[in-house]
């Protein structure tokens, strides 16, 4: 939600140096979060949960679903044990996608589901045809009543699905909704990113039988009952890539903890080939930049293992500081460059090669003031201002509240002049 406090002040220009404890992923707490509806019995305790904007709206969502939530630090205790059948309205959360990873557990455990897609909501202006067509293959019904899907998985059976496309959230829904069904279910073109991965881990830790995640096929076997459990989900990848780029845009020296330096494979070979020193031991990953850096020349996103989407525009900010001209590719969502024309105003030269590539490079950049649009997009201007001389302002941050905790605070502890306005 947004808040008064919508502003960061940034006096650019500062080394980064000092130690960081990653906070854990967004991308793997919300699913997790979500199938914790699937416990028969007992709590569920997710420990260490990242404290963003998304997270406590999906925790509004499953209070409204009827499960017990209660906080502990920052460890989640969920009980789903009087939850009851319920309407997702997205209303409650304009400004996050991720209700639709709602759809697989919530049909697993009320067998009807129905999910609202109001006019201005996000999620409706996504395709979900991957979501709505392999649950249709496994036999669930499903209607349209205005602006609203109903789901009806009386007739629910096993099978093979296969993906049109590697999507996370259509994959994170099938593995929730076919682990309590009962037979053989296979995912074919599955979702092989690490937060795919760390929901299975949960689900099997809960009592489930998934084999094959983090490959492109995904087997589940049916499970009559699931039990609560204590975990501990993943850090968060997105977040530590943004740190290193910072570190790259910067300079100095940063020390990450909590970081699994495989699931930044592509990142780490760019940063060191352009001219970053990057150690790795253990979960502990440090990035130094001493002398200025070589062009990286071009990236291309794409489904993981490949360059994740969402630290492409970190990427796009970082070419601002580099040397001759850059290409970004972006394969997974069309028309992501929201943050092309801020980058402009601080002096960025941007030219489209085609709707979905452009060609950075910047002369001579200027501190100014700029909005946020987007949630990585938003990150990445912070790492622009950081990078720059003077005095910026980057407004509209409670996108970025969506998915960093703290970002000013992360950033000032690593000796940045930022504060929150
Ligand atoms: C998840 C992540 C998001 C990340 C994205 C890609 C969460 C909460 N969000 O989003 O941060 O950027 O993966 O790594 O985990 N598509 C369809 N039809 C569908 C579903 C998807 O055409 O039914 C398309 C999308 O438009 C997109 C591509 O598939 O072009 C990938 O989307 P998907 O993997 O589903 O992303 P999300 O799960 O929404």
């Amino acid at each position: 939600m947004k808040n008064k406090k919508d502003k960061f002040i940034i006096n650019g220009g500062k080394e980064l140096h000092g130690k960081i404890v990653v906070q854990t992923s967004k991308n793997a707490v919300l699913p997790i979060i979500s199938a914790s509806l699937l416990a028969d019995e007992g709590d569920v305790e997710l420990v260490n949960c990242p404290q963003i904007t998304d997270v406590s709206n999906m925790l509004a969502i499953m209070r409204k679903l009827n499960v017990k939530v209660s906080k502990h630090g920052k460890n989640y205790v969920l009980n789903p044990s009087q939850a009851s059948n319920s309407k997702i309205d997205c209303r409650l959360i304009k400004s996050m996608r991720s209700s639709i990873f709602l759809l697989g557990s919530t049909l697993s455990r009320f067998k009807t589901t129905t999910i609202s897609l109001p006019g201005g909501c996000k999620i409706g202006a996504r395709p979900i045809d991957i979501h709505i067509n392999s649950l249709k293959s496994l036999g669930v019904e499903v209607k349209t009543f205005g602006d609203q899907l109903f789901f009806d998985a009386t007739h629910a059976h096993a099978g093979s699905v296969e993906l049109k496309l590697p999507s996370v959230g259509a994959t994170e829904n099938l593995v929730q909704f076919a682990c309590k069904l009962p037979g053989k279910t296979t995912i074919i073109n599955a979702a092989r990113e690490p937060e795919v991965v760390d929901l299975c881990h949960f689900l099997n830790a809960m009592g489930a039988k998934i084999v094959g995640a983090g490959g492109k096929k995904i087997t589940i076997y049916g499970q009559a009952n699931l039990k609560g459990v204590k975990y501990k989900p993943i850090g968060d990848r997105i977040v530590a890539g943004t740190i290193m780029i910072a570190v790259a845009i910067c300079g100095g020296k940063v020390s990450l903890e909590n970081v699994e330096p495989s699931h930044n494979k592509k990142l780490i070979e760019i940063l060191c080939r352009i001219g970053c020193k990057i150690d790795t031991k253990n979960d502990i990953l440090t990035i130094s930049k001493q002398n200025s850096l070589m062009p990286f020349n071009r990236i291309s996103t794409g489904f993981y293992p490949a360059f994740p989407t969402d630290l492409q525009s970190q990427m796009l900010a970082l070419s601002i500081f580099l040397p001759a001209k850059n290409r970004v590719k972006e394969i997974v969502f069309e028309n992501r460059f929201l943050i092309a024309s801020e980058l402009e105003k601080l002096g960025a030269e941007i030219k489209y090669l085609s709707q979905n590539e452009v060609e950075i490079s910047a002369q001579n950049l200027a501190a100014v003031s700029l909005i946020a649009r987007d949630l990585r997009g938003g990150a990445s201007l912070v790492l622009a201002s950081l990078g720059i001389k003077g005095q910026s302002e980057v407004s509209s941050v409670h996108y970025i509240d969506r998915g960093y905790e703290s970002l000013e605070k992360m950033f000032a502890k690593l000796g940045a002049d930022i504060k929150r306005e």
